[in-house]
């Protein structure tokens, strides 16, 4: 058995680099601290889940995995579980299930978005190759589902097998409005939704529903998970134009550079002069870039109020997620979710 990841350096999980704003973190690691040692057995799991005789498979998902990384799904089950009192273990399987899963669609994205940088370090698909990151992702996704089958709960494993159904869904829907100057808002929204929302969504609905919840509550936690996802991509398309690398640990532009139709550029054509509409139209629409246009983009997206509009989109998400909170029963746990929904959209500010 090859053990090449299991070092200390495994253990850290909110990575100083990784600050994208102090308040922000401050209010992950209020949560992570409610959870008790709830998230230290995730990534013992998740450790063992990526073990593996091939060792360039626990080379490559060790590497996404000792990056860092907010553990934010896994902690939201962690919570909507510990909301309800549960004290066994599928809530710890589930949460490294679900890890396990944004994992794998980190590795396949990277490699579908080329990306270069992913959690302050080069990308799988950088260092090893396209081929390893497709592969060790659809390793990883195998796990994730043998994790889920622990649980012996049919519920939570349809929960989560439909969710990773549904990103892959909203990955091969974004590739449709790609370079596509006439997506709408909606048409961005279906996308985040489910490459993204889905995931936060199940993340919460499940810890719930492992903790035998009411199923309004079960309800309840689902849309906090899914609104809360909705707000968080927003916010990250606004860092892709607003951020800092070393503050996203991501390459600022990648999405101007791939062409992709994000809430910022859809508020900017919305409110576009014919100047600005035939940037838009060659740079997005026709691949035509040249390397000083993504200073003239990022000016736009600025100047015409779509990092404004997008952020305050992000406010309303965060906002209807506070609200379906309302549901669940009051206490720490309650206030350190709220209090991450509040701190998502004050991401990189
Ligand atoms: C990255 O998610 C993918 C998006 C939905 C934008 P996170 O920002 O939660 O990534 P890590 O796990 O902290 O690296
Ligand atoms: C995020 O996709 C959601 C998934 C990984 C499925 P993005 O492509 O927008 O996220 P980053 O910017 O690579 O983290
Ligand atoms: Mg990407
Ligand atoms: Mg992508």
């Amino acid at each position: 058995m090859a053990l090449a990841f299991r070092t200390d350096e495994a253990a850290s999980v909110v990575r100083a680099d990784d600050a994208d704003s102090d308040r922000f973190i401050a209010s992950v690691q209020n949560l992570r601290t409610a959870c008790g040692d709830g998230l230290e057995r995730v990534d013992d799991q998740i450790l063992d889940a990526l073990q593996s005789p091939v060792d360039m498979i626990p080379a490559v998902a060790g590497h996404l995995i000792k990056s860092g990384g907010k553990r934010l799904r896994p902690l939201l089950t962690l919570a909507a579980a510990g909301l309800y009192g549960y004290d066994g273990r599928d809530h710890v399987r589930l949460a490294a299930a679900v890890e396990l899963i944004h994992g794998a669609t980190l590795l396949h994205d990277d490699v579908v978005d080329e990306s270069a940088l992913r959690r302050g370090a080069s990308t799988a698909n950088v260092i090893w190759g396209n081929k390893e990151s497709v592969l060790v992702g659809d390793f990883i996704f195998s796990r994730s589902f043998e994790l889920m089958v622990a649980t012996r709960n049919l519920t939570v494993l349809g929960i989560l097998s439909r969710a990773a159904g549904v990103i892959a869904e909203g990955e091969v829907l974004q590739l449709g409005t790609q370079k596509n100057v006439a997506t709408t808002f909606d048409m961005y929204l279906a996308v985040v939704e489910a490459k993204t929302a889905a995931l936060f969504a199940a993340a919460a609905h499940v810890g719930a529903a492992i903790a035998g919840a009411p199923a309004a509550e079960v309800e309840a936690l689902r849309r906090y998970g899914l609104n809360l996802g909705v707000a968080f991509q927003l916010i990250d398309d606004a860092l892709d134009y607003s951020g800092v690398e070393s503050s996203i640990g991501k390459t600022v532009g990648d999405d101007f550079r791939e062409g992709k139709m994000t809430a910022p550029v859809v508020f900017a054509l919305e409110n576009a002069d014919d100047e600005a509409r035939t940037f838009w139209r060659r740079t997005i629409g026709g691949s035509d870039q040249q390397p000083e246009d993504l200073a003239e983009a990022t000016r736009l997206v600025h100047s015409s109020g779509a990092i404004e509009r997008t952020r305050r989109e992000a406010e309303r998400y965060a906002a209807t997620a506070l609200g379906a909170l309302e549901l669940a029963p009051a206490g720490p746990m309650r206030d350190a979710l709220s209090e991450l929904a509040k701190q998502s959209i004050e991401r990189g500010h």
